[in-house]
């Protein structure tokens, strides 16, 4: 799920950050991208240039875009909360996202909160040589095995919601993962509702009494460490339970993040009933196929997190900026969000809030195949197959006008956005002309790259002179 380029191998499943890091950073400097990048910008708004149909950042001074993606994710600051008698704990007090190099051994560990990131904390905690680790959770998640074979059957759900089958897997779980442990799976929340923790070696930690997993709420702290609402399974949060002091040296908050702003986007992207996620595949807001809001509008979904979906949307914005008579218009990107809605109108994670990944794949699939102009591009999105073949674009059109085109159509067909998407020349692919257009500020795009020439459909010029001569 870490391999975003063929050329990029790691060791390990699930990789570290470094490692992840490293290749990143690779890939960067390779594809010459550390020359088109332009750090410390913060981007508070992003405008269509109306004479030239192009994106502006801020202001003109950055260059012009053919297309937009907002790549900035779903955790933003840490969520901190204060909470009562915060000052009284004579402890450290540090967020899950800030552990590196804290020295924790042989300490008591509380951890509060029962997420992805509580989880990481606790494995944090045991290689650190914590002596006792605490969760603290307002409510259970799923916690799925890692395991690719059972996590690519729990993403087989193309529904992307519960259904009356529902109760198998997770009847599967509970004897085969949760076994002894049947008390931490959440009773009032089905596994199709909420992303679930991918882990292997929390339940075993429980078992080996390394760690206490306890659901409830937090009252306080205390000198001693945290007074706590114990809650029986099913019991909901705020409930009764029994009152008890967890005593701990340390405490980390795996809270949780705040969810980056859209806002620098247009305002017309968050018309009601159309706000994020409310977008054509969850990503495109209605009515600009230009904006990839690449994985920052997603919620929850099982299997759905991983470079494999990623590199599908990009290239679907490749598509539609490189070959526009693939674009959906805006009367269609609403019906498809209306359409899912009401079919998942009964889903309790939410029609767009939650998907599965064979769901994404099922949107994706029948969004190529429901257009004939997006069929030439099946191998290429699906499963980035050959170049863009923008040069192809031409035949269609030729075809499309009756063996004749307009002489302004050199490239196959006129956008219907902005009327200035520059296409690959000689049948290379286009990332490199998608590219120039995006040099960075103060940089004259002729000393990056090479101007190429426009583009010509040999086959088709020789097909028009042909025809003018009869
Ligand atoms: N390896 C991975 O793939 C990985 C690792 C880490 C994170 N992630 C992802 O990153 C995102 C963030 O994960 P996360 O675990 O940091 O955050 P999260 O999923 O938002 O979980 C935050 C947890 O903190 C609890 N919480 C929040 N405020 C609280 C408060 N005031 N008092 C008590 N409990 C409180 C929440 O309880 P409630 O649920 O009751 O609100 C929840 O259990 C998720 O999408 C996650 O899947 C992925």
């Amino acid at each position: 799920m870490y391999r975003f380029h063929p050329s990029v191998r790691f060791k390990n499943d699930y990789p570290y950050r470094d490692a992840i890091i490293r290749e990143v950073t690779d890939l960067w400097k390779r594809y010459r991208l550390d020359e088109r990048t332009e750090f410390e910008v913060p981007v508070h708004s992003i405008w269509k240039d109306e004479k030239t149909g192009k994106w502006i950042v801020q202001d003109p001074s950055y260059g012009d875009f053919d297309g937009v993606i907002a790549a900035v994710g779903t955790c933003g600051d840490a969520k901190m909360s204060h909470m009562p008698g915060q000052e009284r704990f004579p402890g450290q007090i540090y967020h899950s996202s800030d552990l590196s190099g804290k020295d924790i051994r042989d300490k008591n560990v509380i951890v509060i909160g029962g997420g992805a990131s509580a989880v990481e904390a606790v494995e944090f905690a045991v290689q650190s040589g914590a002596a006792q680790t605490t969760i603290l959770a307002r409510s259970n998640k799923w916690i799925i095995p890692r395991n690719a074979v059972v996590d690519a059957l729990l993403s087989f759900n193309i529904f992307g919601e519960e259904t009356e089958f529902s109760w198998v897997p997770e009847k599967l779980l509970k004897l085969f993962f949760y076994r002894d442990l049947e008390d931490l799976t959440p009773t009032k929340r089905g596994l199709y509702t909420d992303t679930p923790i991918v882990n292997n070696d929390i339940l075993e930690q429980v078992r080996k009494g390394k760690l206490k997993w306890l659901r409830g709420d937090i009252k306080e702290f205390a000198e001693s460490g945290i007074i706590f609402n114990h809650r029986a399974n099913g019991v909901p949060k705020g409930g009764p339970g029994e009152e008890t002091t967890i005593k701990g040296d340390i405490c980390i908050m795996a809270t949780g993040y705040h969810r980056p702003s859209l806002s620098f986007l247009p305002d017309d992207v968050f018309k009601e009933p159309y706000k994020p996620p409310n977008w054509f595949l969850q990503t495109f807001p209605i009515g600009h196929t230009d904006i990839c809001a690449n994985n920052c509008t997603y919620i929850n979904g099982i299997g759905t997190v991983g470079n494999i979906h990623i590199g599908l949307y990009t290239r679907l914005l490749l598509m539609f900026l490189a070959d526009p008579r693939t674009r959906p218009s805006a009367a269609w990107m609403r019906i498809w969000v209306d359409w899912t809605r009401m079919c998942k109108r009964a889903a309790p994670g939410g029609a767009l809030e939650f998907f599965t990944y064979s769901e994404l794949m099922w949107w994706i699939i029948f969004n190529i195949f429901s257009s004939p102009r997006r069929w030439k591009w099946i191998f290429f999105v699906l499963w980035g197959w050959g170049s863009i073949p923008a040069n192809h674009a031409g035949d269609e059109n030729f075809i499309a006008n009756g063996n004749s085109r307009p002489k302004s159509d050199h490239r196959g067909s006129e956008p219907r956005g902005t009327g200035n998407e520059r296409l690959g020349a000689n049948g290379k692919p286009t990332y490199s002309a998608a590219l120039a257009s995006n040099m960075p500020k103060g940089q004259p795009r002729e000393t990056n790259l090479k101007e190429e020439p426009p583009f010509v459909d040999s086959r088709s010029q020789q097909a028009r002179e042909e025809k003018q001569k009869v």
